[in-house]
């Protein structure tokens, strides 16, 4: 990370982007194919909360609503049941770290905030939008106006460098390329890549990459950041300058990140704090008191970050 810790330019102006034409930011998701099956069940417009399993922050600044949101997986003849009636809603006014143990259904969730899986059951609102009654254009459109992803795998194209990764968003939705450079610039710079910014993805550390995927899911300034692990391959220090952006962003500019992590320092930073538990999800105020068994290697209270 860079010593000095510059506030990005970008930071300072807000403004909103108007876009067309599918993301490349977004994952390959086998089971967006099952879309249009699963549309076919009629989608309950429900009340957002009766039996929340989390308290409610104000519908005016409502970010995310989701409504008894169950998720199954087949393999074969076994269902796995990963995620149960969920039902809680996130305001834009608040951070959020998703916790839980491997294999807990975190990512899933993930995947289905951010319009790239579907719920086997349940009601989805983003920004007062039903996404399951969207078409999948409407989808692509609406993803690419409203979300930044970060996933485990972080989907960098192989041939471009670092700068050119994080610029593509922003030539995609038709900025000038002297403002995507500008941006990209700046946020390489923020994440101590300045100097990586001719490289491609394969001559990049894995938290190299990680970091670069990080500034293109910011470059066209979403709303809404979805993070899975962030942090994960990176060291202390390192994190806990991606923690500093993350809070800025929110602070700054308007960026609220939902981010799922293993790193209990970063959870801890967070306002709102869910555990996905037993496919349920639990409001936490204190993550010092999960029992949270973390994966090999992902050592989360020894990040040096709180
Ligand atoms: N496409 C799929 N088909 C079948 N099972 C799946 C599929 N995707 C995920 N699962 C299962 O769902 C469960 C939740 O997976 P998920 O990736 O959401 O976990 P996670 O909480 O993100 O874990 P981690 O912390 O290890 O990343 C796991 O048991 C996983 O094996
Ligand atoms: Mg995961």
């Amino acid at each position: 990370m860079s010593d000095s810790n510059p506030t990005p330019v970008w930071l300072a102006a807000p403004e909103r982007a108007e876009t067309t034409g599918p993301s490349e930011q977004e994952p390959p998701l086998a089971e967006q194919q099952e879309k249009k099956k699963i549309q076919a069940n009629p989608v309950q417009n429900k009340p957002t909360q009766t039996n929340a399993d989390v308290a409610s922050a104000s519908q005016s600044e409502t970010l995310l609503e989701v409504s008894q949101v169950t998720k199954s997986f087949w393999l074969e003849d076994h269902r796995i049941d990963v995620l149960q009636d969920l039902t809680f809603s996130l305001s834009r006014s608040e951070t959020v770290a998703i916790v839980g143990a491997s294999g807990a259904g975190k990512s899933t969730l993930l995947h289905i905030l951010g319009t790239l899986d579907l719920p086997t059951r349940g009601d989805i609102r983003i920004l007062g939008q039903d996404i399951l009654a969207m078409s999948e254009d409407e989808l692509a459109t609406f993803r690419n106006r409203s979300m930044g992803f970060v996933f485990q795998a972080h989907y960098l194209l192989p041939e471009f460098t670092a700068l050119e990764n994080v610029m593509m968003p922003a030539f995609i939705q038709r900025l000038s390329k002297k403002e995507a450079k500008e941006r990209a610039d700046e946020l390489l710079n923020w994440v101590g890549l300045h100097e990586r910014a001719k490289h491609r993805p394969g001559e990049l550390s894995g938290g190299e990459r990680q970091r670069v995927a990080l500034c293109r899911a910011l470059v066209m300034r979403p709303p809404l950041l979805l993070a899975d692990e962030p942090t994960g391959n990176l060291d202390a220090r390192t994190s806990e300058g991606i923690h500093r952006l993350l809070l800025e962003l929110h602070q700054t500019w308007d960026v609220t990140p939902i981010i799922v992590t293993h790193n209990l320092a970063l959870a801890q930073k967070m306002d709102r704090k869910l555990e996905i538990r037993a496919g349920k999800v639990h409001p936490i105020e204190d993550v010092e008191t999960l029992g949270i068994v973390p994966k090999t290697g992902s050592l989360l209270s020894t990040d040096g970050g709180s």
